[in-house]
């Protein structure tokens, strides 16, 4: 396991600043260089985008290369069938990851259309849900 990948959805390039009370006061770039001096060993590539069509570029650019992809699709998650159908397309292991527990909020979050197609999900532990997606890459991938 040498190289993981971060693909954040739409609207997570707020982090920090969105909803605080659910979503917290860390800009991801905070979270990003403090987990990549904790795992040193590991490439901790990182991308976001608020366009459906560029996470689908990204999941085929380095399905086929990265040991492991790290993957909140955010509000795609409930709606995108294409993102589901690229996770299934790839060869790298994809864990999905939402930093706030799906399951206790409303009705529409509670369907995710790319966890049947994921190795696992974590979901409710703000942002280190992520570092527990790398954690469960380096024990199960
Ligand atoms: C989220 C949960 C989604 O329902 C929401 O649309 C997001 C963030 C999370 O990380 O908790 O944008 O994926």
């Amino acid at each position: 396991m040498k190289n993981i990948c971060i693909i954040n959805g739409p609207n997570l390039n707020l982090l920090g600043k969105r909803e605080t009370s659910i979503y917290g006061t860390t800009p991801f770039e905070t979270f990003l260089q403090n987990i990549r001096n904790e795992y040193k060993d590991i490439t901790i590539d990182y991308f976001q985008s608020n366009h459906e069509g560029a996470i689908i570029d990204k999941l085929q650019e380095v399905g086929f290369t990265a040991d492991g992809i790290l993957l909140n699709a955010a509000a795609y998650t409930h709606t995108s069938i294409a993102i589901a159908d690229a996770i299934r397309a790839i060869k790298a292991p994809v864990i999905e990851i939402h930093i706030s527990n799906i399951h206790a909020r409303e009705t529409y979050r509670q369907h995710s259309f790319i966890a049947p197609v994921c190795k696992g999900s974590i979901s409710g532990f703000g942002l280190d849900s992520y570092r527990l997606g790398i954690e469960a890459l380096l024990k199960n991938a």
